[in-house]
C-alpha cells in the first residue's frame, strides 16, 4: 500500500485518534513558540484533517491566511467541512513535492507530524523555500522526539515503519542545501521542534 493510500485509509477516524484533550493542550502551547504575527501568510502542509488550523489562526488574526494542503483527498474533505467557509482559509490536494503556490507567498511554512513521512525530502524542502518569502520561516514539529517518532512508526504500521526525522546533522545539512539558516532544533521528550529561516532561494 502506498502512504497516500494508507493516510486516505485513515482519514475518516483521524479526529477522533488524535483530536484530543492532551494534543489540543500541548499544541496551544507550542504554536506560540512559532512567532508567528497578526496579518501573516501560512502555509500548513500536510495538515490531514487540519488539526493545527484553529491554533495558526489565532496566532495570525482575522486579517491573516492560512493554506493548508495534504495529498490524501479523503484529509482534504474533512479538513475542508471543518474550515473552508471560512473567509481566510484554504485547503487543496497538493504534494509537498509539486506545490502549486507562486514564490514568495508565505512568511511560514508548517508541518506537523509530516516530515518523516515525505519520500522525497530535499525536493520538498526545495518547494517549501521556493514559496516562502525571504527570512520567512520553516517549522517542522512533532508531539514526540525523534526516537519517540520513530519507535511509533515502528509499531504503527509497515507502511510507515521506517519514517523517520534525519538526525540533526543531516537535517542542518539538507536545511542547508535547500537554503535555509539559523538552524534550531529543540528535541527532548515529548516535543521535536525544528526551526529554520529562508535565506536565499533553493538552488
Ligand atoms: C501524520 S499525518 C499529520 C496530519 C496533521 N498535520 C496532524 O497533525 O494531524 C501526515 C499527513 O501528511 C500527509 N502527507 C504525507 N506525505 C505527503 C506529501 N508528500 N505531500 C502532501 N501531504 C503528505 C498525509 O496524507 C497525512 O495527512
Amino acid at each position: 500500500m502506498s502512504r497516500q493510500a494508507y493516510f486516505n485509509q485513515l482519514a475518516d477516524s483521524w479526529d477522533k485518534r488524535f483530536q484530543t484533550e492532551a494534543l489540543s493542550t500541548f499544541i496551544e502551547q507550542l504554536v506560540p513558540t512559532f512567532g508567528l504575527l497578526p496579518g501573516q501568510k501560512i502555509l500548513d502542509v500536510g495538515t490531514g484533517t487540519g488539526i493545527l488550523i484553529p491554533f495558526l489562526l489565532k496566532a495570525v488574526g482575522p486579517t491573516g491566511q492560512i493554506s493548508a494542503i495534504d495529498y490524501a483527498e479523503k484529509m482534504v474533505k474533512i479538513c475542508k467541512a471543518k474550515y473552508a467557509h471560512l473567509p481566510n482559509v484554504t485547503v487543496t490536494v497538493q504534494q509537498v513535492e509539486k506545490l502549486d503556490f507562486q514564490s514568495q507567498t508565505f512568511d511560514a511554512v508548517t508541518c506537523f507530524g509530516l516530515f518523516p513521512h515525505i519520500e522525497n525530502k530535499e525536493e520538498a524542502l526545495r518547494q517549501m523555500n521556493l514559496v516562502l518569502k525571504t527570512n520567512g520561516k520553516l517549522i517542522i514539529a512533532h508531539a514526540l522526539s525523534r526516537a519517540e517518532i520513530k519507535a511509533h512508526h515502528h509499531n504503527a504500521s509497515s507502511v510507515v515503519a521506517h519514517d523517520e526525522l534525519p538526525t540533526a546533522a543531516v537535517m542542518e545539512k539538507l536545511l542547508t542545501q535547500a537554503g535555509f539558516g539559523k538552524i534550531h532544533i529543540i528535541d527532548k521528550p515529548g516535543q521535536y521542534l525544528n526551526l529554520s529561516i529562508k535565506l536565499h532561494v533553493a538552488l
